[in-house]
């Protein structure tokens, strides 16, 4: 273990615009999905303040910078730039994150920008959302806009956070997508959508940005079975390709993934595509396969109807009939908030989809939420997370050197303490911690966790120091 990570391997950190932003409605800025939601569970804050980093952002990135970043991700709010989604530009969106990128940049930290993630324009969900091809063309004319004014500056994109959750179970997110009758239907007409959409912004991006990357940002994981036996292997696969590889296949191959359109088809729920958008998606290249790593997942094949009919809610909504279903790995640590914990699933992941798609890989959120607490002395005592990193590292630096697996960046989640997705402000991810409760937001201040100066001697000894 006592070696170096490559050359100019980009050591960053993530966030996202609407978890972490706060100014919902400053300066202009339109509403997205998630500034009007309704279904954020009862005793979690909502999103109109978070961190106040829309205020903050020269002092974060002045820890940032302490913290020895060589990239920060961080995602641009499309309502913040049109507030209708489309339409008028809001100049003032348009200098905020001018700002952000120029500081960052004085800093020598790459920007590493990814275009929506899970705060559609309001006004576009009231439209139809994702549903409507309108939406389409929407996001092809806002990626111009972020690519004519970024672009000159930031060379790394992203099109979609996580859009296989959003599909998969975005409920559970927070992200509620239209449904016109047919569910299944529905929900993969909009993963459609957001498909075309994104091989769109991928042409894009080439043709105004010439020295651009671009990539997809999908959830990962390595599927166990749950035992030997020959159907909890087919569980698995099936689960590996409706949940992974549907996805990627689609992005870099081009086409979609027999398995997962025989399904559709067998359920009377098939999509609706043409061949134009089968070309758009054809000639769109992504240069990188950019992907979130929390843990591995594990399935089985449920034994019967009944069985299946019985789950309770939450696990209904992670399984698909005849399919699979996911359950948790007793062999796997839990965190605090019951998340499995599996730093060498990090290295199967990266494995597979290195052995897949031979692309440069780039990870944009690995982490672990806990219940920190700030000290009397200002301190706080995160080791699990310093644990959690180390391990997930280790793992890292071995598909770098010996499996040869190329990736070039590791943006852990979170930079900042932010507001969960779910599970509010008291479960936090950051190195840094933000000084706010659920519901009082006392004086936001930032404190350096143990884990921040673990980081950033792991940066500064380009992970030499594992
Ligand atoms: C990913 C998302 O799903 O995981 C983030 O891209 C999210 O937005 C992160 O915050 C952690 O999940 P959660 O639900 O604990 O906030």
């Amino acid at each position: 273990m006592k070696k170096k990570f490559p050359d100019n391997f980009l050591w960053g950190a993530s966030t996202s615009a609407y978890q972490f932003e706060g100014g919902y409605n400053a300066d202009g800025k339109g509403m997205s999905i998630q500034d009007v939601r309704t279904n954020i569970p009862e005793g979690t804050s909502d999103f109109k303040v978070a961190s106040d980093h829309y205020n903050k952002w020269k002092e974060d990135v002045k820890l940032l910078a302490e913290l020895g970043l060589k990239s920060y991700r961080f995602s641009i709010s499309w309502s913040r730039i049109i507030p209708d989604g489309v339409g008028k530009i809001n100049e003032a969106g348009i200098n905020f994150y001018n700002d952000l990128i120029n500081e960052l940049i004085s800093f020598n930290i790459t920007p590493i920008v990814t275009m929506y993630h899970f705060d559609l324009p309001h006004k576009l969900n009231i439209n139809g959302g994702w549903l409507n091809y309108d939406t389409v063309n929407a996001f092809e004319c806002y990626s111009k806009i972020l690519f004519e004014n970024f672009g000159d500056r930031v060379k790394y994109w992203l099109t979609i956070n996580e859009q296989n959750i959003m599909i998969l179970f975005g409920e559970i997110v927070g992200v509620n997508l239209p449904d016109n009758g047919n569910k299944v239907k529905s929900l993969y007409q909009v993963n459609h959508h957001m498909m075309v959409a994104q091989a769109k912004a991928i042409n894009m991006c080439h043709k105004i940005i010439p020295d651009g990357k671009i990539g997809p940002a999908p959830n990962i994981s390595s599927v166990y079975a749950e035992t030997s036996s020959p159907i909890d292997n087919f569980a698995s696969f099936n689960m590996r390709v409706m949940r992974n590889w549907f996805y990627l296949d689609t992005c870099v191959f081009g086409k979609y993934n027999s398995l997962v359109i025989n399904y559709l088809k067998n359920k009377n729920s098939m999509f609706e595509y043409n061949d134009e958008d089968m070309n758009i998606i054809k000639n769109a290249k992504p240069d990188f396969i950019a992907f979130n790593y929390y843990a591995s997942a594990t399935a089985k094949m449920p034994r019967s109807d009944k069985d299946f009919d019985e789950l309770p809610d939450q696990q209904k909504l992670k399984s698909v009939r005849n399919m699979y279903q996911q359950i948790k790995n007793d062999n796997l640590q839990k965190t605090e908030f019951g998340w499995e914990i599996d730093p060498l699933g990090f290295r199967n992941t990266l494995r597979e989809l290195w052995d897949r798609y031979n692309l440069p890989l780039m990870i944009t959120e690995n982490g672990i939420g806990g219940y920190d607490k700030l000290n009397d002395d200002f301190k706080i005592n995160d080791e699990y997370r310093i644990d959690y990193y180390k391990k997930h590292l280790e793992q890292l630096k071995l598909a770098i050197l010996e499996d040869n697996i190329n990736v070039f960046s590791y943006n852990p989640w979170s930079a900042f303490d932010l507001v969960s997705t779910h599970e509010g402000v008291k479960k936090r991810y950051g190195f840094i911690y933000v000084n706010r409760d659920e519901f009082d937001l006392k004086d936001l201040k930032r404190y350096k966790k143990d884990s921040f100066y673990w980081y950033k001697k792991i940066i500064e000894t380009n992970g030499f120091e594992l």
